[in-house]
């Protein structure tokens, strides 16, 4: 035991060697340990109690070696003070995320707050609350993932069953914004992909018109893709929404001159929506003939491949550095 006060290290790097030696995995106290076993029961008492004073000794004799090295590592007469530090590594935001509060925080102007819900969902939120007819192709093994099929617990496939949930706990005035992830059962390719995400947006009040949802999506595009961008509205079919319709935006890339991009239309898709369907405002305990509201959503990979030009959807999910780098400057 005496041995252990004798201990010296002229380093660090000594102390370390010294600690490796006897007190690490294969170091010789260690080695000591495993052969406890095989002393004789008589004198296992004895040689326990020796082993690990020993054990204690030599770690508080290595610490306290380390103190007085530590000492001597504060800054002398010739550590150099100026000099600069290390580079901090830095992360970045994600593309997705990036968009992802942009479209949040330009709702926010707008008066509208985050609500989000849970992405296993049961088949209620997600389809027959929104007025989904019970045959709906959607609702198909091809596009849905299960989990469970009675009851029928599923992943979400859109963020309207955040629409449900807030409706069916608040009475109007509703304004909110829910961004998340949905899940769909396509095969992965350079743009379609099992998981993606959504911004849903609700308005739910007396008086509500299709004149209320057409200038709240011209101040939307005007502010995500750029002053001077114009909006189109197409009639389209979505269970939830009575009119229905899908906007498209001028294209970014020409300026609405016809390019590779918007396959010489002028015009990219971006976003469905339309009015709140009176069932879906009954189903949720909304009183549909006091109440009316717009609704619309909208893909967040969409969005982020038409403001930077991406052009394979994979790439959000691989985590290349040399893809995310980019976006750095966005942060
Ligand atoms: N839930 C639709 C989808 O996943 C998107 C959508 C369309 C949402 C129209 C809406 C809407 O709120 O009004 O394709």
């Amino acid at each position: 035991m005496g041995e252990v006060e004798g201990l010296k290290a002229a380093n660090a790097g000594e102390i370390e060697t010294l600690r490796i030696k006897y007190l690490s995995k294969k170091g010789e106290i260690s080695q000591l340990m495993n052969d406890f076993r095989d002393v004789p029961p008589e004198q296992k008492r004895e040689v326990g109690q020796y082993l690990n004073q020993l054990k204690e000794k030599t770690q508080q004799k290595i610490n306290e070696l380390k103190d007085s090295f530590a000492d001597a590592d504060a800054p002398s007469g010739d550590t150099d003070l100026t000099r600069t530090s290390y580079p901090v590594e830095m992360g970045t935001r994600h593309p997705l995320s990036i968009v992802k509060k942009e479209i949040c925080d330009i709702f926010g102007r707008l008066g509208f707050s985050i609500a989000e819900g849970p992405e296993i969902e049961d088949d209620w939120h997600v389809f027959s609350s929104l007025n989904f007819a019970e045959d709906h192709p959607a609702r198909d093994m091809q596009d849905t993932f299960f989990i469970s099929h009675n009851p029928e617990i599923i992943l979400r496939t859109h963020t309207s069953s955040v629409q449900t949930r807030v409706m069916e706990q608040q009475q109007p005035p509703i304004r909110i914004v829910c961004p998340g992830r949905v899940y769909r059962n396509e095969a992965i390719s350079y743009r379609a992909h099992c998981f993606f995400h959504q911004v849903e947006a609700l308005y739910v009040d007396r008086n509500v018109s299709f004149a209320d949802l057409r200038q709240a999506l011209l101040f939307f595009a005007g502010e995500l893709f750029g002053a001077g961008t114009r909006i189109r509205l197409r009639p389209s079919y979505f269970p939830f929404t009575e009119p229905s319709a899908e906007m498209d935006i001028s294209c970014n890339l020409c300026g609405g001159r016809g390019c590779q991009f918007c396959k010489h239309t002028g015009w990219v898709e971006i976003l469905g929506c339309g009015m709140v369907h009176p069932n879906v405002l009954d189903n949720c305990g909304i009183d549909s003939r006091i109440y009316s509201g717009y609704a619309l959503g909208m893909g967040i990979e969409r969005v982020t491949n038409l403001k930077y030009q991406v052009n394979d959807l994979r790439l959000f999910s691989e985590n290349d550095i040399r893809f995310l780098r980019q976006f750095e400057s966005a942060n």
